[in-house]
């Protein structure tokens, strides 16, 4: 099986270059999660968008403005991809891949578990053959900020500039004693078919958790807090920044056939747990 770990393969990303990209999408992450969190209106204003369940709210049409003015402002050459429609091509190799609120059904609700995920990738985001090269993921409902660089470690932090921790995935050996994350989709058709594979599932782990925010689900697996993690129907935003942080984390992430995550299948978890997941999420 071939499992994907994300590598910079050029000159764009080198070691002082990932180091300030990485410096910079958690300034970015952070800034855009106060302006979620500090300016929310009593109208969130939500609509619906890929169906009648999926909403996008005034908030995060201007998270992703902010974040687009501060990306674009900083590295004006670099390309941009974002969930609510942020698309220009890249002159260096290097795109930014950015979530405005993950999690905005929680974030509807005024549920705690919400991020803004802030990713810079290798190759174009929208084929497949791209990877993370630096993510930053902001929870300002659980004041902390994780954050990663292609071969330079994961890490957490309280937010605004807290001391950061080296974080690891856990040493779980069997699945039948996992914490295990999920996560459904919008469309009805697509979640007839999660609530199948969920039935293969959670008779053999320790438990589900179904948390609202696939960038926080895949953190929490990068330190520890979830054994496991497995999802259908992620896109980019959803997983760049998470699928670094569980690599740089010791973890694996992987999708359909052990390639790479898409659209199709993510699955994380340290290399024991993850391998047994996929046996029933892949089989
Ligand atoms: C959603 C969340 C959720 C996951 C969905 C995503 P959004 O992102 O990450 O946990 O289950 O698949 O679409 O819509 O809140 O940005």
């Amino acid at each position: 099986m071939t499992v994907s770990r994300p590598t910079a393969p050029d000159a764009a990303a080198d070691e002082e270059t990932l180091a300030e990209l990485e410096a910079l999408a958690v300034d970015f992450a952070e800034a855009a999660a106060r302006l979620i969190r500090d300016e929310r209106p009593g109208d969130l204003g939500a609509q619906s968008k890929t169906s009648r369940t999926d909403v996008v709210t005034v908030m995060d049409t201007r998270s992703e403005e902010f974040l687009r003015d501060r990306i674009l402002t900083a590295r004006p050459r670099d390309g941009l991809l974002g969930e609510e429609g942020s698309a220009s091509p890249s002159q260096t190799g290097l795109t930014w891949v950015i979530d405005p609120i993950d999690g905005t059904t929680n974030y509807l609700y005024g549920m705690p578990l919400y991020a803004v995920s802030v990713a810079v990738v290798v190759g174009n985001p929208s084929e497949p053959g791209w990877r993370p090269v630096v993510g930053a993921v902001c929870s300002p409902g659980m004041g902390v900020t994780w954050s990663a660089r292609a071969r330079g470690g994961a890490r957490s932090a309280a937010i605004g500039g807290g001391t950061p921790r080296e974080v690891a995935v856990g040493g779980a050996t069997e699945l039948a004693q996992g914490l295990v994350g999920t996560g459904f989709g919008y469309q009805a058709a697509v979640r007839a078919e999660q609530a199948a594979v969920l039935t293969t599932v959670l008779p053999r782990v320790r438990d589900i958790r179904r948390l609202g925010s696939a960038a926080v689900d895949l953190c929490l697996v990068g330190d520890g807090r979830l054994d496991a993690y497995y999802e259908s129907g992620l896109k980019p935003w959803d997983l760049a920044a998470g699928w670094l942080i569980v690599t740089e984390a010791g973890g694996v992430v992987s999708g359909p056939g052990g390639a790479d995550p898409d659209v199709t299948l993510t699955v994380a978890g340290n290399r024991m747990v993850h391998d047994q997941l996929r046996e029933l999420v892949d089989p």
